[in-house]
């Protein structure tokens, strides 16, 4: 069975929660597409040029247990700008989603550029001050300083740089379903995320 769930949205709006619990619930695959321009930005920081370190990426580069960082979401966002860089894994992505048994995969373009015939596609959003808190709890136990202000002024840079660009900007496909997590609890989310794909299986 080929089945793709696009799961797009800004950071920190539980995209990977949901992603994670569909794949595990309906038995899919599931990729964090988001991992693959994390571990390009990491290697742009450690020296390599963009566009190599995208045609570079191997499975290694996916396993660093560095990639979740504010610096490398930065670097991430600003080689995500980058044309060649989204063509370079373009083709792996497109397999990913059509392969075999059901696939899940979750970040700003699956459901518009991706994988635009996916048979569910899902927008996740909340606002920005729930999305920083959840961020904020995630790194501050690897960087106790940090604060909800700085966490919230990086997803705003995030978000606007994402939103702006030219090559795959993060925006709802016409016909994605929108969750709203603001106010839902992880568990709310999920259920109503499991619902929609029950029905079109
Ligand atoms: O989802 P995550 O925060 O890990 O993504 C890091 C960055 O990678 C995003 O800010 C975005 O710039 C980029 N990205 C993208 N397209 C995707 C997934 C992530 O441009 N499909």
């Amino acid at each position: 069975m080929i089945f793709t769930v696009a799961i797009d949205g800004p950071a920190a709006a539980g995209k990977g929660t949901i992603a994670k619990a569909l794949a595990a619930h309906f038995g899919f695959a599931h990729l964090d597409t988001g991992l693959l321009y994390r571990a390009t930005g990491r290697r742009v920081m450690d020296g390599e040029a963009p566009v190599a370190a995208a045609e570079n990426l191997a499975a290694d580069d996916l396993a660093r247990t560095d990639l979740r960082t504010g610096d490398v979401g930065k670097a991430a966002s600003e080689v995500a700008a980058v044309p060649e860089v989204r063509a370079a894994l373009l083709q792996f992505q497109k397999a990913f989603a059509r392969r075999e048994g059901g696939a899940v995969l979750d970040g700003r373009d699956i459901g518009t550029v991706i994988c635009p015939k996916a048979e569910v596609k899902l927008f996740v959003t909340a606002s920005d001050e729930r999305r920083a808190q959840r961020r904020h709890r995630e790194l501050v136990q690897a960087d106790p300083s940090l604060t909800v202000d700085q966490v919230l002024a990086d997803l705003k840079e995030r978000d606007a740089r994402d939103a702006a660009r030219d090559a795959a900007p993060m925006k709802a496909a016409d016909d994605a379903l929108l969750l709203d997590t603001t106010d839902l609890a992880i568990d709310a989310a999920v259920a109503q995320a499991v619902e929609a794909v029950g029905k079109a299986l």
